[in-house]
């Protein structure tokens, strides 16, 4: 068995970055990386229309959280109190005792090594306190962004599709390659 229990909400912190949970003071945040038309080129998503469809979508994912259905955290610097980014865990499974991650920046943090910190944070946590044994991420096959960061934090191809888009590619990290602490 998992263990998900996300209450008390987990926030963690890295040199750089505190991951807390969202509020709806970020709203402004939230809706611009919901209808950014760059951070959501390669996303296959719903986008915010306007600040309620933000608004909404915070509330839903505090509830999901709330049921230990799964894990968003807001990334923010530690000496400020901005969100410039998100990260979550979803998708869990007890039987096969994996989940999988998300994640997104604001343009103007992209290319400094944020995500990377973030992601490092993250997948520790899955593997030490969760205890999952794999985690895996689905990203269209053209987001080199994406796959530049998963190799730097050594997941690897699954070379496996997803049924419901094959413009999807997988890729997993396994408890066992886990160096990262
Ligand atoms: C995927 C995504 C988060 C990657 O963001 P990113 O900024 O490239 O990733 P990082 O925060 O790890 O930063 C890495 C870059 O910062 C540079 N960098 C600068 N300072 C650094 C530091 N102190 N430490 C590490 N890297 C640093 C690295 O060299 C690298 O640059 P490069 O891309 O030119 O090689 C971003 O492209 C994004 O939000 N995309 C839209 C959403 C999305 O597609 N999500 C994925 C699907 S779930």
């Amino acid at each position: 068995m998992l263990n998900r229990i996300f209450t008390p909400f987990p926030v963690l912190t890295t040199k750089r970055l505190t991951l807390r949970q969202l509020l709806i003071t970020d709203e402004h945040e939230i809706f611009t990386l919901r209808s950014d038309s760059e951070i959501n080129k390669y996303l296959n998503r719903p986008l915010s229309n306007t600040i309620d469809d933000a608004r909404n979508f915070i509330i839903k994912i505090n509830e999901n959280i709330h049921k230990n259905a799964a894990l968003y955290w807001a990334i923010t610097f530690s000496d400020k109190d901005i969100l410039v980014g998100t990260i979550c865990l979803y998708g869990f499974s007890d039987e096969n005792e994996n989940c999988e991650i998300g994640y997104e920046l604001l343009t103007n943090f992209q290319g400094q090594g944020i995500m990377k910190e973030a992601v490092e944070k993250v997948i520790n946590y899955a593997f030490n306190t969760i205890k999952v044994k794999t985690i895996e991420a689905f990203f269209h096959r053209d987001n080199q962004s994406s796959i530049n960061l998963l190799e730097k934090v050594l997941f690897i191809n699954s070379n496996k599709s997803d049924e419901t888009n094959p413009e999807l590619i997988c890729y997993h990290l396994s408890n066992s390659s886990n160096n990262l602490e």
